[in-house]
């Protein structure tokens, strides 16, 4: 069980989560949807401790986890691996050692220096590439691997982590519709056969309502809903999106990527800024 406790995260004067508290129990499949600003990521990123909160804190299975340091809370970043819209792959390292970079946090600073790996290990990450149906590219460069492959790739490298939880930040957004498809049952088949936590922030209404058990609603840092797909009513969705939204009824189209449908292609990614891109990166737990 992931509680979090009336979390708040100020960026200056600026309040990008306000109040948050949600309690999370095992096993579930939670989407986190809003628009873009609303503090999904900022949340995303407190729980396994790549932002601190302002204030509030986060607790896992009775222990608090907003408060760890140095060999701890790299043990809680393993537990709750972190899957990004970028894929966060090292593009000139082959899949294999990519998937294997999963394991870093098991091992000794020496060892994980010298890339050096277990025959069981790589057996693991086969496994995990065959699971996800893409263990041919086992050798190549991960930088030569098409989007939908590369963010299969890291799923791979966060199953390495042997985690509690799966933290993914708009895992498909980067991608057109049929790969984004693939993305999203491969989360689905995970949360469900081995049980694993999936927590996704999505900005597309019909991808969480289609993939999830549960969606929570963001705006301007607030959780506005909290709920079952079925419970989300046009009156919570312009809560969530805005009331910009009303006038002709609610046009979910505006916030799909169009899984399934095959007829339309997906919105241009949210533009990222260099910096928030190279943060990720310094501080991937990989
Ligand atoms: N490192 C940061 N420095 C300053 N402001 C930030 C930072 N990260 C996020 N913000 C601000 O916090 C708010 C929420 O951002 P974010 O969590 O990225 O939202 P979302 O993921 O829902 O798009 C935004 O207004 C954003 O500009
Ligand atoms: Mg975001």
């Amino acid at each position: 069980m992931l509680q979090i406790r009336n979390v708040t995260r100020r960026f200056g004067k600026h309040v990008a989560v306000d109040r948050v508290a949600l309690e999370i129990p095992a096993g579930q499949m939670v989407g986190v949807i809003g628009r873009s600003g609303a503090g999904k990521s900022t949340l995303l990123r407190m729980i396994n401790r790549l932002a601190e909160p302002s204030e509030g804190s986060i607790f896992f299975d009775g222990k608090e986890v907003s408060t760890l340091r140095g060999a701890a809370l790299r043990h809680w970043q393993r537990d709750c691996a972190m899957i990004f819209q970028q894929f966060n792959l090292v593009p000139r390292l082959d899949v294999l050692t990519n998937v294997l970079l999963g394991r870093l946090n098991h091992r000794s600073t020496v060892l994980s220096m010298l890339k050096v790996f277990s025959d069981d290990e790589r057996m693991q990450a086969v496994v995990a590439l065959e699971r996800l149906g893409i263990e041919q590219t086992a050798m190549q460069r991960a930088g030569t691997l098409s989007g939908g492959q590369q963010q299969r790739v890291a799923i791979c490298r966060a199953l390495m982590q042997q985690p509690k939880m799966i933290l993914a930040d708009e895992p498909i957004a980067s991608l057109d519709p049929l790969n984004a498809k693939i993305v999203m049952d491969a989360l689905r088949d995970i949360n469900r056969e081995a049980g694993l936590t999936v927590i996704t922030n999505l900005h597309t209404l019909d991808t969480a309502r289609a993939y999830c058990t549960r969606i929570v609603g963001m705006a301007a840092g607030r959780v506005v809903f909290d709920g079952k797909p079925h419970e989300l009513t046009a009156a919570a969705v312009r809560e969530i999106y805005g009331s910009d939204s009303a006038g002709a009824g609610i046009d979910e189209t505006i916030t799909s990527t169009s899984i399934g449908n095959g007829i339309k292609v997906p919105g241009p990614a949210a533009p990222r800024d260099k910096v928030s891109a190279a943060r990720e990166m310094a501080t991937s737990s990989v």
